[in-house]
């Protein structure tokens, strides 16, 4: 991180942000009642904690389900419960989410899914204390929280666009602070500095935050939003992967303390569902109460320079994107 970005930030970070971070977070989520009957949600990670929540409490106001699951028998299971429950679809397909080859097919598969999706919601995520390099040879955090996000809703752009409406939904988290100094985009892979779990998921959730403001921009003049929420300190299956140490001090320690994720998927829906959110986009919540993102989290030169990275490791090169997409990003001052 250079001198003058850590100086930028120093400048920015204020007491009374961190204020209203602890005072959203005690906030109960506001709910909303109304319906999405026959409208279709496509949830990433949804055998799971907040996904799998979320996932039924969409289905219980009507909307049919297309999710996006790395585990055969768990999406079976889930489709099962959520169809016998509510009379709705529940379709999934099948995609490890830190794998490219699988996400740039699941990308495709949504662009020519015939019908709008009226909701997406990138869910997937995972803890891990110890790295891993996924077979593409990049830092699995980063792949798994930001670039499958990033890929899908690259692929998606020209069809949510013709759409008359459209929510995406990053499933943020207040850990973006943990990447407090900004990212280094020379070292995703962390080869260059000490990996550390806590370092990992702030960095990649910063970069889903600042894939936000490039996104919202692109979005703008249509009615698709796009908004980051953090889901607030639920107790789920995060971290699983990780060793006896760990599991044994989230059991323990960290899981008593926690909510259940009934709480995030009740935020979720507000975003993914409120009238009251019409037109809202490019903004981050703490539930539902919108809240301030961290220095590096709202730096759009880091933005456009991140954006610029994604597409190379993404392999969607710039002459791609520019035949793919004619009328280019442009980034609001
Ligand atoms: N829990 C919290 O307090 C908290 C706080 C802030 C933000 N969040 C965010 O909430 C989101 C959900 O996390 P969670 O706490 O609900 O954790 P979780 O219970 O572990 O659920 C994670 C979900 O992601 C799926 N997943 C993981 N790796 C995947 C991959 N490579 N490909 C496809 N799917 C994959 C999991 O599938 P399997 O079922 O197959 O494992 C599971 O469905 C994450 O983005 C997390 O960062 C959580």
């Amino acid at each position: 991180m250079s001198a003058r970005k850590t100086f930028q930030y120093y400048r920015q970070y204020q007491m009374s942000d961190m204020f209203a971070m602890v005072r959203n977070s005690r906030r109960a989520p506001k709910e909303c009642s109304d319906r999405l009957d026959g409208r279709l949600v496509v949830i990433t990670g949804a055998t799971s904690g907040i996904g799998y929540s979320t996932a039924l409490k969409f289905a219980a106001q009507g909307a049919n389900l297309l999710c996006i699951n790395r585990n055969g028998e768990k999406s079976e299971q889930l489709r099962r419960e959520v169809e016998s429950r509510f009379s709705v679809k529940c379709d999934f397909l099948l995609a490890d989410l830190s794998s490219l080859q699988d996400i740039h097919r699941v990308a495709m598969e949504l662009a020519s899914h015939n019908a709008p999706i009226d909701v997406l919601i990138h869910n997937a995520g995972v803890y891990l204390t110890e790295q891993e390099i996924t077979p593409d040879g990049l830092d699995k955090v980063f792949v798994v929280h930001y670039l499958s996000s990033f890929i899908i809703n690259h692929a998606l752009m020209e069809k949510l666009k013709g759409q008359d409406s459209g929510r995406i939904i990053l499933v943020s988290s207040e850990g973006h602070r943990f990447a407090a100094w900004g990212l280094r985009l020379d070292d995703v892979n962390w080869e260059k500095r000490r990996y550390s779990g806590l370092r990992s998921y702030g960095a990649a959730k910063t970069s889903q935050l600042l894939s936000m403001l490039m996104f919202a921009d692109h979005f703008r003049g249509s009615a698709v939003t796009i908004n980051a929420v953090h889901p607030g300190a639920v107790k789920t299956e995060t971290g699983q992967e990780n060793g006896p140490l760990y599991r044994w001090w989230k059991k323990n320690v960290y899981d008593p303390a926690l909510k259940t994720p009934d709480m995030s998927a009740e935020a979720l829906y507000y975003c993914g569902a409120s009238r009251e959110l019409e037109g809202v986009t490019g903004r981050f919540f703490n539930l539902t109460t919108e809240e301030k993102p961290a220095p590096p989290a709202r730096d759009r030169e880091l933005a456009l320079a991140l954006w610029e990275k994604s597409l190379e490791l993404s392999g969607l090169d710039t002459a791609d994107h520019a035949r793919q997409y004619p009328n280019n990003i442009s980034l609001v001052p």
